[in-house]
């Protein structure tokens, strides 16, 4: 795992935006791995800046993302492709038909599991994924894989956790009827991107970044499956940073990680 601490959640996104325009422009055929949820704005933000100032295109780019509600409709301000129209496709010039969001809208679970499987295909046949986004719960999940999803798992449909409702409760109406089922990539399906970046800001996040970098390979905290990633980056801001016991080693390796980059044993 690299292990990235930035000054600010600021820097975090723009570090995010590198990695991401970096894909793009090293890549002929570029898959990108997208999330929602309050982190990554920063991040859509500062990519819908860098293709205003015609620093890119996303002309080429195919995107799948991670999740998606199950009980409300595209159309509903809170399902994650209206997320993802207004925060990022609408102001890029991504192609609509290569944004991929899982398909969640039906009320029949056979056309839900088939909608699952269709999209672990899609993935594939565009050739997988090159870099995945990822955000992380404050019970260390990662898309909607609660605590106790298999490493293994595939896109399926997932029975978020109470504490995952309760955190999400302030995207909804009061009174609101809030989703309490999503269709998601599975922890395997992840494992299977050529890289990961995992973005954490916030001292709420403390805790579930220990688990995952410092705590055991463990269901209990999903995210901790990226240490079984040969390419998994993970970068937070101080804050979420806050706990972690080999703070100061993670940087060190970044000073050392510049040296080799230009050459240097030293
Ligand atoms: C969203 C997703 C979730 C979020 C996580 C953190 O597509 O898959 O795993 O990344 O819940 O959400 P925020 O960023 O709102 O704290």
């Amino acid at each position: 795992m690299q292990v990235i601490i930035l000054p600010s959640a600021h820097e975090v996104a723009l570090y995010a935006a590198d990695r991401v325009v970096d894909v793009i422009n090293t890549k002929p055929d570029p898959v990108l791995g997208l999330a929602t949820g309050s982190t990554p704005i920063a991040l859509y933000k500062e990519l819908v800046a860098r293709y205003q100032a015609k620093n890119v295109s996303f002309r080429r780019v195919t995107s799948f993302n991670l999740d998606e509600y199950i009980g409300i409709t595209d159309a509903h301000q809170q399902s994650y492709r209206a997320f993802m129209e207004h925060y990022l496709f609408e102001q890029i010039d991504i192609f609509d038909e290569n944004t991929h969001v899982p398909i969640a809208d039906s009320q029949d679970v056979d056309v839900l599991k088939r909608s699952a499987q269709d999209y672990e295909q899609c993935i594939q046949l565009a050739g997988g994924i090159d870099l995945q986004i990822l955000g992380i719960g404050l019970n260390g999940h990662i898309g909607f894989n609660e605590p106790t999803s298999s490493f293994a798992s595939r896109t399926r449909i997932k029975t978020l956790s109470e504490s995952t409702v309760v955190a999400n409760k302030r995207f909804f109406e009061e009174g609101e009827y809030q989703p309490h089922l999503a269709l998601t990539m599975g922890i395997g399906t992840i494992l299977e991107s050529k890289s990961v970046l995992l973005m954490a800001t916030g001292k709420t996040k403390a805790e579930a970044v220990k688990a995952m970098i410092e705590g055991p390979l463990s269901a209990m905290c999903p995210a901790s499956a990226l240490q079984l990633h040969e390419a998994a980056t993970i970068v937070l801001d101080e804050e979420a940073a806050g706990l972690l016991e080999l703070k100061e080693y993670y940087q060190w390796c970044e000073q050392k990680r510049q040296q080799l980059h230009e050459g240097s044993l030293a």
